[in-house]
């Protein structure tokens, strides 16, 4: 047994045994090699091998505390909720993105609804309109907090669910990307922890690479989307300081998170004291009748930072999102102010006269039937020929379908294998880190199942097929 081990094993035993209670401070790093007699860097590895097994958590310039003990009890009925200190996922990102832009590429891996549905002959004329006047692209009207027109308008959508809104709540931003990136950035400094779900659009890992963070991941639940259980339990045992959330059409996997749940999980957060970051971008693309509620309506203690943006709807181009930040906004625009200073003042003006037009809400149900249609499609297509080795799962809004995969079968080599001919997925690898098994893929579904699309899905599936009996001819 390595002396690292060793020394964790002895601390572990004082840990279960009640010796040491939670969240008391452990022995510093020095007094523990004078202790031991172990050098500094076996006790170092000691307490990360500790960390790693979510017995201890360190806090920057402070050291290593005593998990809580109820909560180390709750976690082991949890196995997956755990502790992923090492993150590298940013040179993928870019490799992926870089691999796939190529408009020769069937874009089955793209996070945007297919352009052809975005665009929106109105909006292109009010900019055209707008690229006339001096004053919309020259006046500062539109820097941090951006256009307060722009500001009454969304806030004026948020009263409309129920969330009493002033402009003053929402800040502009470069589409929601910057205004999740911002908003971890203002809330947490190098070495804090932070809650994920186990699968989360890249964008969450990369802000917590980028920013040095530690990440708590806590796995989906299998019928309700988010576990409760796993996400209490976590609180309990981690000095969480914010989690990034997504319950609304959740990317990648699909699922809206009961108003029950969104409830209980506001009451959490407000016990606990911790922030929370809700991307909600894909809000509108709802099929029912009912917009599902975001988070924010259930946060009666402002611990909500719910960050949105019209990329999803009139196209990434556009680059406006927002922030309803509440008493960060200050933090946000100065963070704003030393980056990309302001979002394109041209598209919020045009946005000030689009958006409460009849042409907005026309699009956005022209766009909800053609995603739920063409979603459906896809779904019958790939169930007709994956569902006895494939689990597709399926939820009523949005325009992903995530697939399970066999286990041996590895969606990166998948990927790999589909871009020889020039058809993109997304891999798991993009969305779920440090996990034993990578065999999930997400399928962008809004597309028209035209003669173009159509090669591109049996070609997916012939190639889902081979490396199904890949195995069972090696055996
Ligand atoms: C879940 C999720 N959040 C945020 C973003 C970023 O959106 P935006 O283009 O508004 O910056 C994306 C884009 O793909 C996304 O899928």
């Amino acid at each position: 047994m390595y002396k690292s081990e060793q020394l964790a094993r002895s601390i572990r035993a004082l840990i279960e045994n009640g010796s040491w209670q939670a969240h008391s401070k452990l022995p510093s790093l020095r007094e523990q090699v004078q202790r031991s007699g172990f050098s500094l860097m076996t006790v170092l590895n000691a307490y990360q091998e500790l960390e790693a097994q979510g017995l201890v958590y360190s806090k920057e310039k402070s050291g290593y505390f005593v998990a809580g003990n109820l909560a180390t009890q709750a976690l082991a009925h949890h196995p997956e909720t755990k502790l992923n200190a090492h993150i590298e996922i940013n040179s993928q990102v870019f490799n992926y993105l870089k691999a796939t832009q190529d408009e020769e590429i069937v874009p089955l891996g793209s996070a945007f609804p297919c352009s052809d549905l975005l665009y929106n002959a109105k909006l292109m004329q009010i900019i055209a309109q707008h690229a006339k006047r001096k004053r919309s692209y020259l006046n500062s009207d539109s820097m941090p907090p951006g256009n307060l027109e722009l500001r009454k308008i969304i806030a004026s959508r948020y009263s409309l669910q129920g969330i009493p809104t002033d402009a003053n709540d929402i800040v502009i931003t470069s589409g929601a990307l910057e205004a999740l990136n911002l908003s971890l950035q203002a809330l947490t400094q190098a070495g804090d922890y932070i809650l994920l779900q186990q699968n989360i659009f890249y964008g969450a890992w990369q802000a917590a690479e980028r920013l040095g963070l530690k990440v708590i991941t806590i796995p989906e639940h299998p019928q309700h989307g988010f576990d409760l259980v796993s996400f209490d339990a976590a609180l309990n045992k981690y000095p969480i300081k914010v989690c990034w959330l997504m319950l609304n059409s959740h990317n990648p996997i699909g699922f809206t998170v009961s108003n029950e749940i969104k409830f209980q999980i506001a009451k959490l957060l407000h016990e606990h004291q911790v922030y929370l970051i809700e991307d909600d971008v894909y809000q509108e693309l709802y099929y029912g009748a009912q917009k599902p509620l975001p988070m924010k309506y259930f946060d009666q203690h402002n611990y909500v930072l719910h960050c949105s943006s019209f990329s999803k709807t009139i196209g990434m181009g556009t680059r406006i999102g927002w922030v309803h930040v509440g008493k960060f906004s200050n933090a946000i625009q100065h963070l704003q102010m030393m980056s990309t200073l302001s979002a394109s003042t041209l598209v919020q003006h045009a946005l000030v006269d689009f958006l409460p037009s009849h042409h907005y809400e026309k699009h956005l149900r022209q766009l909800r039937l053609q995603l739920e249609h063409n979603k459906q499609v896809f779904y019958q297509f790939l169930k007709a020929h994956l569902s006895t080795q494939c689990e597709i799962y399926y939820y009523s809004s949005g325009y992903f379908l995530w697939v399970k995969l066999p286990e041996h079968v590895d969606s990166m080599s998948l990927y790999r294998q589909l871009l020889e001919y020039k058809i993109a997925i997304a891999p798991s690898s993009l969305f779920r880190l440090n996990t034993l098994t990578q065999n999930f893929i997400r399928i962008n579904c809004s597309f028209n199942l035209n003669e173009r699309i159509q090669q591109a899905l049996a070609q997916l599936i012939c190639c889902i097929q081979q490396a199904i009996n890949h195995r069972s001819d090696s055996r």
